[in-house]
């Protein structure tokens, strides 16, 4: 069964943003064709990157934990929030750290934003670096916006037939890049 890892970006006191990577999580569950798991930053909180994994002497587990589930992921969905339209130093902090894992990795990228727009801003600069480690970011699109009135705390979503329609979307191109991926 193809698994699909969700990297849950922000690491924000109060933080919101994780109610759409939870939302995420159970609508793939509920497809029943792919395994899941959710990557969240905010319970690694890895110390502000020194140095690349492979040249770390003494990595801590956590480091090589998460380095490993990124790469045995069959497809990677970042969810990320927008701030002053980019992505977060906490994602930063995950790129810059790996190298190999990000290589040819199916990558889809659901932005969010508690204001009406959706943190569509955030893809011009994560596109731009996933595509110079390597990473395969797919055009689907998961844009959610005013996130506190559209999804509660457990990612329940307040109109689920609009958000799955998106989540369906979104999944095919992130799969359809898993399944050539596959083939290689
Ligand atoms: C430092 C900071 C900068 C922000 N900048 C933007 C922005 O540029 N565009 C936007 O739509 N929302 C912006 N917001 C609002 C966030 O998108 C909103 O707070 C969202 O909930 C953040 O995700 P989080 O709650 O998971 O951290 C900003 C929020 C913060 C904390």
């Amino acid at each position: 069964m193809p698994h699909i890892a969700i990297l849950s970006a922000s690491v924000r006191t109060g933080r919101v943003s994780h109610r759409v990577a939870l939302y995420l999580q159970n609508y793939i569950a509920e497809q029943t064709m792919f395994s899941t798991e959710l990557l969240d930053l905010h319970h690694y909180q890895f110390p502000i990157f020194d140095e690349r994994l492979q040249y770390q002497k003494n990595p801590s587990p956590q480091v090589v934990e998460f380095a490993d589930k990124i790469l045995k992921a069959d497809g990677v969905i970042i969810v990320t929030p927008e701030y002053n339209g980019g992505y977060p130093a906490s994602l930063k902090n995950v790129i810059d750290l790996l190298y190999k894992e990000w290589q040819h990795k199916p990558l889809a990228v659901a932005t969010c934003s508690d204001g009406p727009f959706g943190g569509t801003q955030v893809i011009t600069s994560l596109a731009f670096t996933f595509w110079k480690i390597g990473a395969w970011l797919v055009p689907g699109k998961f844009q959610a916006s005013k996130i506190k009135e559209a999804y509660n705390e457990n990612g329940n979503p307040a109109n689920k037939e609009a958000s799955d329609k998106a989540a369906a979307g979104f999944l095919k191109e992130l799969t359809w890049a898993m399944d050539l991926n596959s083939k290689k």
